[in-house]
C-alpha cells in the first residue's frame, strides 16, 4: 500500500490532461457547435483541441493512459454514463470472445440482467444467501459450482453493503477452469491502492468512480488487464457508450482516480464503526447500522438536521463515505447517532429490499 506522503508526492506530480487543456482554453471562445447553451464553463464538445472519446488521440488518450496505469490495465476506457455503460460493455466484449452463459449472484445489479437480456447470454444464477438481513457475498464452493456450468464468472465487489468478494478463490478457480473472470467494482473504485482491488484479480472490472472517489454524477471507467480482451472491450464501449461525453464529467473521472488516499478519513471511519456498533464489513466507506423498526424514524430524524444516509433497506442505514468525507461531518453524524432509537429487525419475506432484476 502506498504511504500518505507517497501518495502526495505522486499527487503533485500527476498531471491533469483534461483539466489543463479546459484551464487553457477559457479565454474567448466564439461558438459554433454544440451545445446549444453556446459556451457554459467547461462544457464543451469534441473540437480541434479537445480530443474526442470515441477514438482519443490527445488529452483523453494521456488520461486514459494514466488511469490504467494507476488501476493496473492494459487499457482503460472513461466513461460519462455511468458503471452501466462499463457493465454492457463487459458483456459485450464476453460475447464477441464466445461467452454463451455466465455466472453471477443472483443480488447483482439490474444492469447485468439487462446486458445478458440484450445480449442473448444465458444466466447462472448463484443463489444470494442473507444473514441478519444481509445479501452475503458467494462461497468459493458456490462460486465453482456455477463456473462449471458457465463460460465467464461475474463478481460484485465490494458490494453495495461494503463486503468484498472471494476475489483470489474465484480467480483461481477460473484460471484453472479456462473461465474469463469479470468483476462489476461499481463501489470499489476508492481500493486501487489496496489488495481489495478488482483490477489484482479480473480480466475485466468497471470503477464507478463516482460512487466513492470524487468525480462528477455518471463518472465511470471500464478496463482489460490484458490485449485479449482490451480490443473487444473496446468495441463494446463504443457500442455502448454515448456520442456526446461530457468534459467536465471526463475532467472528473482523470481527477478522482489520481485523487491521494485519505488515510486519516479511512481510520476515523473504522474508529465510527467500533463506536457506534456499526457492522462489521471489508470497506471503509460503507457505514452500516442497524435500526430495524426504527429505520423511517432515525432517517426522518437525521434529515431534520441535514443529514441524509444512502440508503434505508428497513433494517439498515447506510452512510456512504469517500475521500473527500469531512471529519467534522462524522463526529456530527456520531452526536446525533446517539439520540436515536434502535428497534428491533424486521423479516422482510424471499427478497433483498435494494436489489432488483432488470429493466
Ligand atoms: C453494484 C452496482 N453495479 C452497477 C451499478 C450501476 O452504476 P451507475 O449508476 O453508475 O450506472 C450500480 C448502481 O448503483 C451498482 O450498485
Amino acid at each position: 500500500m502506498r504511504t500518505g506522503r507517497f501518495c502526495a508526492i505522486y499527487w503533485i506530480v500527476m498531471r491533469l490532461h483534461i483539466r489543463e487543456m479546459l484551464s487553457s482554453q477559457s479565454g474567448e471562445h466564439i461558438s459554433f457547435h454544440m451545445p446549444g447553451h453556446k459556451r457554459c464553463g467547461d462544457d464543451i464538445t469534441e473540437l480541434r483541441y479537445s480530443d474526442a472519446l470515441i477514438n482519443p488521440t490527445g488529452v483523453i488518450l494521456r488520461a486514459e493512459t494514466d488511469i490504467a496505469k494507476i488501476l493496473g490495465a492494459e487499457r482503460s476506457f472513461i466513461l460519462t454514463d455511468g458503471s452501466t455503460c462499463g457493465i454492457f460493455s463487459m458483456l459485450y466484449a464476453l460475447k464477441k470472445e464466445g461467452v454463451r452463459r455466465l455466472a453471477f449472484p443472483a443480488a447483482c445489479h439490474r444492469s447485468v440482467f439487462n446486458a445478458c437480456r440484450v445480449l442473448g447470454i444465458e444466466c447462472e444464477l448463484i443463489g444470494t444467501e442473507t444473514a441478519y438481513g444481509i445479501p452475503l457475498q458467494p462461497t468459493p464452493d458456490a462460486i465453482a459450482r456455477a463456473v462449471s456450468n458457465a463460460d465467464a464468472l461475474l463478481l460484485t465487489s465490494p458490494d453495495y453493503y461494503g463486503f468484498v468478494a472471494p476475489m483470489s478463490a474465484a480467480a483461481e478457480i477460473c484460471r484453472t477452469h479456462a473461465k474469463v473472470f469479470v468483476i462489476d467494482g461499481a463501489h470499489g473504485s476508492h481500493l486501487h491502492f489496496s489488495d481489495m482491488y478488482a483490477g489484482k484479480f479480473a480480466d475485466m472490472w468497471v470503477d464507478g468512480v463516482h460512487k466513492s472517489l470524487p468525480a462528477l454524477t455518471q463518472g465511470a471507467v471500464v478496463s482489460a488487464k490484458s490485449r485479449q480482451f482490451s480490443e473487444a472491450l473496446g468495441e463494446g464501449v463504443k457500442t455502448f457508450r454515448t456520442t456526446s461525453p461530457s468534459y467536465p464529467i471526463m475532467a472528473s473521472v482523470e481527477e478522482a482516480v489520481k485523487f491521494p488516499r485519505n488515510e486519516a478519513i479511512e481510520r476515523a471511519a473504522e474508529r465510527f464503526k467500533r463506536e457506534h456498533g456499526a457492522v462489521e464489513n471489508d470497506d471503509w466507506t460503507k457505514i452500516l447500522i442497524y435500526f430495524g423498526r426504527c429505520c423511517d424514524l432515525a432517517e426522518r430524524r437525521l434529515a431534520e438536521y441535514n443529514v441524509y444516509p444512502e440508503f434505508n433497506d428497513k433494517n439498515y442505514l447506510m452512510f456512504y463515505l469517500s475521500p473527500c468525507t469531512k471529519e467534522s461531518d462524522l463526529k456530527k453524524l456520531g452526536a446525533l447517532l446517539k439520540e436515536l432509537p434502535r428497534g428491533e429487525r424486521v423479516f422482510v419475506k424471499g427478497e433483498i429490499p435494494i436489489y432488483s432484476e432488470g429493466v
